[in-house]
């Protein structure tokens, strides 16, 4: 089986971007399978910067995209994000590009509902990247979606907008909102269809055709395990499953067809918005690893909070994801250090824990067990080779992945798209 899933092993941001373009020019199709453009991923091709949230990052490489019926699309997002790429001189088009028709679209609707949710909220809230995201995966799930296809029938759409407004006015009314502006909404939506149309068809027949000639195909996970709305740190979630499992449903292939699975895995962890945070360090070490690693979120600019590496998270992440072998990025950031911790384990209230609790109160008392190990004095920023990688590096890799319980197939040790090192390939594992 030659083809690969990527998904992130901790709260998303671990470097999937970067990664995917690297595979991808070894790839026939990179396809985009759940999230939507709360996804932000950063491609670094010499003096070029490419921000990625919607389109799949084989685009910049030119590999045949295609964004899944497990995304869910913000097609005005979808219309800037192609614009803007073009300006940076990729091509897109009805030839390299595809969107699934079944795809539910994020509509003004859904963000409002976010925006408003979140403020009322206050000090508990998510912490959404403010987008939509959760509203419109509720929709798709209680069947008032208006879908990619619809937007050709919009003529025909009276008992799905009556259903859609409905459930929202309501909502809108609990929160002293008017009510939906339906023919607004209406010419909106003609208004985009036909730039959405060009793109749209039924991608998993696409997909089927192109896995039958023995093509390969690079799944493109966002966001991360830990986010995942079954396995992560719920309610602090997003609204989709982030697992390597997604890669098939939402894409419209067999589970027989997502082949290796890619953990992207950061060699230190990072969250953006709420929740719990094990191995977070609000000190002076925290504040070297955001600063080192320019941990800012793509998409809202946030401050990432930032913290050890955290092997038992880590490791049930694999588990639950089925996780092949990992890319292990950033380990540049560590350069310099003198001493790197690594959480082995937890203790809560006196008991010993191999693994991450279900409840979110026992989530937030989880106290890190850590081992220290020595820094390295060298560095491995830039590093394209194992023999390039300081003696004590290579130590705190092979601690890594004995501690997770999965090896390691690439490493990464810069923002660039080369430097990048291969220690066993996905393609032909
Ligand atoms: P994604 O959401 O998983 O694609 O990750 P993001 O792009 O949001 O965040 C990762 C950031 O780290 C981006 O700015 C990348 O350019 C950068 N990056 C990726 N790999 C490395 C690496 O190995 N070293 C360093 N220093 N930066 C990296
Ligand atoms: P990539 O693909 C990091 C987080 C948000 C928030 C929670 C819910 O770049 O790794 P949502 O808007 O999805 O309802 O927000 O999920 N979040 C991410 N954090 N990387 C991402 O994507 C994220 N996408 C969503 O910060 O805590
Ligand atoms: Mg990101």
């Amino acid at each position: 089986m030659a083809n690969v899933t990527v998904i992130g092993a901790q709260w998303g941001d671990e470097g999937k971007g970067k990664i995917v373009d690297w595979l991808a020019s070894r790839a026939d199709a990179v396809v985009r399978f759940q999230g939507g453009h709360n996804a932000g991923h950063t491609l670094v091709v010499g003096e070029q910067v490419y921000k990625l949230s919607l389109l799949p990052s084989g685009i910049v490489t030119g590999t045949l995209s295609i964004i899944g019926n497990g995304v869910v699309l913000d097609p005005w997002a979808l219309k800037a994000e192609i614009e803007k790429l073009t300006t940076q001189g990729v091509v897109i088009n009805a030839e390299n590009f595809a969107i699934a028709d079944n795809c539910p679209l994020i509509l003004p609707l859904h963000r409002d509902l976010d925006g408003l949710r979140e403020q009322a909220a206050g000090a508990g809230k998510i912490g959404t990247t403010g987008r939509g995201i959760g509203p419109a995966y509720e929709d798709k799930v209680g069947r008032r979606a208006i879908r990619v296809c619809d937007l050709a029938h919009l003529d025909a759409l009276d008992v799905q907008l009556d259903r859609l407004c409905a459930h929202h006015d309501a909502l809108r009314a609990g929160f002293g909102q008017p009510p939906v502006d339906r023919a607004a909404l209406v010419a909106e939506l003609k208004d985009i269809a036909p730039y959405v149309l060009q793109f749209a068809q039924p991608v998993w027949k696409r997909l089927n055709k192109v896995r039958k000639a023995g093509a390969r195909i690079l799944f493109e996970g966002a966001q991360g395990v830990l986010l995942d709305v079954d396995h992560g740190t719920y309610p602090f979630v997003t609204s989709s499953n982030t697992v390597s499992g997604t890669a098939a449903s939402g894409s419209g292939l067999g589970p027989n067809s997502t082949g290796f699975v890619l953990g992207i895995v950061k060699a230190y962890t990072t969250r953006v918005g709420s929740g719990p945070f094990p191995t977070e360090l609000e000190d002076a070490t925290g504040q070297r690893l955001g600063e080192r690693g320019h941990e800012f979120g793509t998409v809202t600019g946030r401050k990432r909070r930032c913290g050890w590496f955290d092997a038992v998270l880590v490791r049930q992440s694999c588990a639950i994801s089925g996780v092949t072998g990992i890319a292990l990025t950033k380990l540049d950031v560590l350069d310099g250090f003198e001493k790197v911790k690594i959480c082995t384990g937890y203790r809560l209230r006196g008991k010993v824990l191999d693994y991450f609790p279900s409840h979110a109160a026992d989530q937030a008392e989880v106290e890190p067990i850590y081992e220290e190990m020595d820094g390295w004095t060298g560095t491995t920023a830039g590093a394209r080779s194992w023999a390039d990688l300081p003696a004590q590096a290579i130590k705190y890799i092979q601690r890594v992945q004995e501690l997770i319980e999965t090896p390691v197939a690439l490493v990464s040790t810069s923002p660039e798209r080369e430097d990048t090192i291969l220690v066993r390939d996905p393609f032909v594992d």
